[in-house]
């Protein structure tokens, strides 16, 4: 991750003077044991590849030339010649399938970028709010100057941070560069990969927030030793994740039943991928594990759909329908075909199964969730 100065204001996709260098990031992708690595991506392979595009095609030509002229890349810094490839490289995308892949650090993360996939991340931010009651967050952080939020998706989490505190300068981080440009004046963008190790400085943050990174860490404990060194002491780290398994308190979800199936394959998908799924029962441990005290888990449930009666519940339910039936083919289409190697069509049969199970309202099934939220000691 790009170390960095955070009273220093950048654009939409800001990449640090003294940050890492995206080329060395692609040739780290390459040399990656991961077990599926799509070939880097370099600039010929750009201009030959129909399978590669640029989002600077057509309507987007003027955004990217902003973009290239922005006083982080042309000024000379240290990134010298190789600024134009570097912006090139974080622009470019991969269609797999009809959908549209981040290119930078090519086959690193299972979801789409596309403007569905953008939909569906702010929908679960939505879902986010009503679980916590319209809080960003549970930590009782006062006063927070230095925040960051990891794989931050659309920025959308961090932009409202950014808004709720103006005088704290809030860093959101991401592979894909799907942030808006106009966002608050101390909400800051950088693409990066949080898996690598972090250059900030170390002691840096007040708070440190993770949603929704399932399936995208290969070493959980790697990363949290990274939080543990970058937090301040007495600041706070939260991470928000949830079960991919459907689970139910009654008997309406037989043995039999197809969610059983749904959670088993993703399960599987993401030991084939590296990077597991199950962060959500497991933080609480390893953020303890990391020198993280004051532990507390507070645990939510998203209902399949609107089968609950309580009308919190039912609420989230509804709107994790709705997330689901557009967002399923999101969450596994790259995983089933690249990864798993299914066909194309018995994906699609699958997928088209799920769609039908979240209609049945006979079902009472949930996705179990946990926020968990610890302090670095004063004396780490
Ligand atoms: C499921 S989305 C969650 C987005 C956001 N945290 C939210 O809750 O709205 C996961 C995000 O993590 C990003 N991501 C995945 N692996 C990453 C990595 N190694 N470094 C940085 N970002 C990553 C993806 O690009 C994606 O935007």
């Amino acid at each position: 991750m790009a170390s960095s100065d955070p009273h220093k204001p950048f654009d939409a996709i800001g990449m640090q003077p003294s940050g890492q260098d995206s080329a060395v990031h692609l040739q780290d992708a390459a040399e990656s044991s991961q077990p599926w690595q799509p070939a880097p991506i370099s600039h010929q392979q750009t201009a030959q590849d129909p399978e590669y595009t640029t989002l600077d095609e057509d309507d987007d030509e003027d955004a990217a030339q902003d973009l290239v002229s922005d006083s982080g890349f042309d000024s000379g810094s240290l990134l010298g010649d190789e600024t134009d490839t570097l912006a090139s490289s974080i622009l470019n995308h991969r269609m797999e399938n009809g959908r549209q892949y981040h290119a930078y650090r090519d086959g690193a993360y299972w979801g789409p970028n596309d403007e569905l996939a953008k939909e569906i991340l702010d929908f679960a931010h939505h879902m986010y709010l009503l679980t916590l009651d319209q809080k960003l967050f549970l930590a009782p952080i006062q006063d927070p100057q230095t925040i960051l939020d990891c794989g931050t998706g659309t920025g959308i989490w961090a932009i409202d941070m950014a808004d709720q505190y103006p005088s704290a300068t809030v860093i959101g981080t991401d592979l894909s560069p799907i942030q808006p440009e106009w966002v608050p004046p101390n909400c800051l963008f950088e693409i990066d990969d949080v898996s690598l190790d972090w250059t900030f400085p170390p002691n840096h943050f007040d708070f440190i927030h993770i949603r929704e990174l399932f399936g995208c860490i290969p070493d959980w404990d790697f990363f949290f030793q990274q939080a543990f060194e970058h937090t301040k002491p007495g600041g706070y780290i939260e991470i928000v994740e949830h079960s991919v398994q459907p689970v139910s308190d009654d008997d309406s979800m037989g043995p039999d039943h197809f969610y059983h199936t749904w959670g088993k394959v993703v399960i599987e998908m993401g030991k084939k991928f590296g990077k597991s799924f199950t962060i959500w029962e497991e933080s609480a441990e390893r953020i303890r594990r990391a020198g993280f005290v004051d532990v507390v888990v507070v645990d939510y449930k998203w209902p399949m759909n609107g089968w609950p009666t309580e009308s919190k519940q039912k609420n989230i339910g509804r709107w994790n329908q709705l997330r689901l039936m557009d967002g399923v083919e999101g969450f596994m289409l790259r995983l089933l075909t690249q990864v798993g190697g299914w066909s194309i069509a018995r994906a699609q049969l699958h997928l088209a199964q799920m769609r039908k199970e979240l209609k049945s309202y006979r079902t009472h099934a949930y996705l179990p969730g946990t926020v968990v939220y610890a302090r670095k000691p004063l004396s780490a």
